[in-house]
C-alpha cells in the first residue's frame, strides 16, 4: 500500500482535492491522509467545499492563517515536519501554488519524502505575485511533476528540468475534472435579487487588493462595466476587508456583491453568466469549461492557451480594454473548442502515476 499525505488549505484546493481523493479512493493500491493547514478558514471558503463535495475530512487541521507570509510558511512548515514524522508517507501530494504549497514541498522534500506537485509547470513570468515564487520553488523540489498543459511542460523543459532528478507528465487539468463531476448539481446561490442577465466577477490577488487607491481604480472600471450590465460580485475576504475600510468609492447598485459563494453555487453562477470578469486563474479555465469568455484582471496569465485562443482577454486595471473586451465579446462570442485542458481523467492519471515506483 502507498501512503500519500495531501496538503491543503485554501479553496481552489479543496476542489481539486475533491477530484483526485475521489481517483485515490477508486485505487486499492492506495491510501491517503489529508492535512488542512487552516490558511482559509471561514466556513464559506473551506467548511462547505467538503461537505459539498463529500472530500474525506482532513486528519490534522493546522489552523494556521491571517499571517504575513514568512510567518505564515514558516509555522506552516514547522507543523508539518512534525506529521510527516508521525505519519511516515510515501508521497506528499500538493496543489498549485499558495504559502500551503510551498511550506508542505519544502518540509517534505528535507526530510527526503517525494514531493508530487500537481499544477506543475505554470509560470506567470511575474516575480513580485506571490504565487510564482510558490510554484517554481515547489516544481524544483518536486520528484513528480503533474502538468495540466503542453506549455506546462515546455515551461519546464525551458528552465532545465529533465536534467533534473524528476518524473514530468501531462495529466490534463484536475478542475475539468472537478467541473465534469459536479456540475450537475449546481446550486443556485441564496441571494435574492439575482439578475437574469450578468457578468460574474471576482477579485482577489494580492496586486489588485493590497492598495486602497490600486483598488479605487478597480472600483471605478467596474462601475463604468455596471453601465452596460449587472455585475455579480461574490467577495473574498480579502477583498471585503480592504471594502470595510474608509475612504473607497461605493459600488454601483448594478454591482450585487454577495458573501463568498460554494463550488456548487460557483458552478451555477458560470451556469448563467454572459461572461467571466476575474484575476483568478481557477475562474480562467471555468469560464473556459462552460464556454463562456473571460477578461482578466491581471497583466498576464498561466494560462495562455485561453488567450491565444481568443477566449481570455487581459486587461490589468485598465477600465478601456475593460470595457472593449466586454463589447468585442459581446458582438463576437468566440466559437469554443474543447480540449486545451486534457480528457477530464487528469485525476485518474494521477493516482496511476503516484502507485508507480518511485523514481530513485
Ligand atoms: C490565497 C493564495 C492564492 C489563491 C487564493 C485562493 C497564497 C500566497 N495565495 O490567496 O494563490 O489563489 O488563496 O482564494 O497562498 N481570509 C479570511 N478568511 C478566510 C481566508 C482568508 O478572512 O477564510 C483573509 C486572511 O486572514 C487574509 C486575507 O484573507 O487577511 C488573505 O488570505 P491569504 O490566505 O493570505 O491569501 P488569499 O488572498 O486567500
Amino acid at each position: 500500500m502507498t501512503k500519500i499525505l495531501t496538503i491543503v488549505g485554501a479553496r481552489p484546493q479543496f476542489i481539486k482535492a475533491a477530484a483526485v481523493s475521489s481517483a485515490i479512493l477508486d485505487r486499492e493500491d492506495l491510501e491517503e491522509v489529508m492535512v488542512h493547514t487552516g490558511q482559509h478558514f471561514d466556513a464559506s471558503m473551506s467548511r462547505v467545499f467538503f461537505e459539498q463535495m463529500q472530500i474525506p475530512g482532513p486528519k490534522y487541521q493546522l489552523n494556521i492563517h491571517s499571517l504575513p507570509h514568512g510567518a505564515m510558511t514558516g509555522r506552516m512548515l514547522e507543523a508539518l515536519e512534525t506529521v510527516l514524522r508521525a505519519e511516515q508517507p510515501d508521497w506528499v501530494m500538493v496543489y498549485g501554488d499558495t504559502n500551503s504549497t510551498l511550506a508542505g514541498a519544502l518540509a517534505a522534500s528535507k526530510m527526503d519524502i517525494p514531493v508530487a506537485h500537481v499544477e506543475a509547470g505554470l509560470r506567470s513570468f511575474n516575480m513580485q505575485m506571490p504565487e510564482e515564487i510558490n510554484r517554481i520553488l515547489t516544481d524544483r523540489l518536486s520528484r513528480l511533476l503533474l502538468c495540466p498543459t503542453d506549455k506546462a511542460i515546455s515551461n519546464l523543459n525551458a528552465e532545465g528540468f529533465r536534467n533534473f532528478h524528476c518524473r514530468i507528465i501531462q495529466t490534463g487539468d484536475v478542475m475539468y475534472d472537478a467541473t465534469l463531476m459536479f456540475r450537475h448539481r449546481a446550486k443556485k446561490p441564496d441571494y435574492a435579487n439575482l439578475p437574469d442577465h450578468f457578468v460574474l466577477l471576482t477579485i482577489h490577488r494580492e496586486e489588485n487588493t493590497v492598495a486602497p487607491r490600486v483598488f479605487s481604480d478597480m472600483i471605478r472600471a467596474i462601475n463604468l462595466l455596471a453601465e452596460k450590465t449587472d455585475v455579480v460580485f461574490p467577495i473574498h475576504p480579502r477583498t471585503k476587508k480592504l471594502i470595510a475600510g474608509a475612504g473607497l468609492p461605493a459600488f454601483s447598485t448594478k454591482v450585487h456583491v454577495i458573501e463568498p459563494v460554494s463550488y456548487l453555487e460557483m458552478l451555477w453562477l458560470l451556469e448563467r453568466t454572459d461572461l467571466v470578469v476575474t484575476d483568478s486563474g481557477g475562474m480562467q479555465k471555468e469560464a473556459y469549461f462552460f464556454e463562456k469568455p473571460c477578461i482578466t484582471l491581471r497583466g498576464e496569465t498561466e494560462w495562455v492557451e485561453l488567450v491565444d485562443a481568443g477566449y481570455n482577454r487581459i486587461c490589468g486595471r485598465d477600465a478601456t480594454c475593460l470595457l472593449e473586451a466586454y463589447d468585442h465579446f459581446r458582438r463576437n462570442p468566440p466559437g469554443f473548442a474543447a480540449g486545451l485542458y486534457g480528457n477530464g481523467n487528469a485525476s485518474a492519471l494521477i493516482a496511476e502515476a503516484l502507485s508507480e515506483r518511485i523514481p530513485e
